[in-house]
């Protein structure tokens, strides 16, 4: 449920504020039929992502794991950024100190034109040499399983962060230096679950922000954000930028 008084202060704030960060997580890619990992589409062969996203999978089992990747690599070739990524787009072009923090591995905000972005937990298109560390885009659809390093025929692994893993200090670094200094926090279609990002919204509120939540339905988050809306990112995002 949206309360017009809400979404009315919401945009005030958006308006007047010099600095906003935006956090994203599945939700809002689900809306380009991308499904989320917690919801009832979020299974594969009946294993969840918590499965299957961790360094012990792969090292068990990286033929399975590339298989799941391969799966959800010729799911997301197929899908477009929707309106809310647009929007998204829109407010980085009028704020000058935008910054986009993301969970989604998908790419659509690049897709959709975002510059100012963390991909905090890697990109679906990006593969990583297990021996010499070499990172580069592969977008081979389906990927050969197993994928070797064209350099020195290592192992590759999906560039993601996996459960257990710690996000890249530089991303790290931009994401709290962002949450830091917003006047505006925008949180989008993620569950809340999955640290660091699960304490975003803290620390932006911490540093004195105006947070405000999109989601289907509450989170954890809930209680502490200024704002909760409830619905679709793909039709409460657009909203915002329209006038006030
Ligand atoms: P989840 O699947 O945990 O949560 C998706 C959230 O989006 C839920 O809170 C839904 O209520 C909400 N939602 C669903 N459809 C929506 C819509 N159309 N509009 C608005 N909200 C909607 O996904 P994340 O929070 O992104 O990590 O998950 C966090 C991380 O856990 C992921 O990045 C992934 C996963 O395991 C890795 O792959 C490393």
């Amino acid at each position: 449920m949206v309360h017009r008084s809400d979404l009315g202060l919401l945009k005030e704030k958006l308006v007047a504020a010099e600095a906003i960060t935006v956090l994203t997580g599945a939700g809002i890619s689900a809306d380009s039929g991308v499904p989320t990992f917690r919801g009832a589409d979020g299974l594969w062969r009946n294993f969840r992502a918590e499965d299957l996203a961790t360094p012990e999978a792969f090292e068990q089992d990286p033929r399975l794991v590339w298989e799941w990747y391969n799966w959800r690599r010729e799911l997301i070739a197929t899908k477009q950024p929707n309106d809310a990524h647009k929007a998204i787009v829109e407010l980085e072009r009028r704020c000058p100190n935008f910054w986009l923090i993301t969970q989604n591995v998908d790419g659509l905000h690049r897709d959709a034109g975002s510059r100012n972005i963390s991909e905090i937990h890697g990109n679906i298109w990006t593969v990583r040499c297990t021996q010499c560390g070499v990172t580069e885009e592969n977008r081979d659809l389906p990927i050969a399983i197993l994928p070797t390093c064209r350099r020195c025929r290592g192992l590759l692994r999906p560039h993601i962060v996996w459960f257990g893993e710690s996000l890249e200090a530089k991303d790290l670094q931009s994401s709290y230096a962002a949450l830091q200094s917003s006047e505006v926090c925008l949180i989008i279609g993620t569950s809340g679950l999955v640290y660091p990002a699960a304490g975003f919204a803290s620390v932006a509120k911490e540093a004195g922000a105006f947070i405000a939540e999109i989601n289907l339905d509450t989170t954890p988050q809930s209680a502490l954000v200024d704002i909760s809306l409830q619905g679709r990112a793909k039709d409460l995002v657009p909203l915002l930028l329209e006038p006030l």
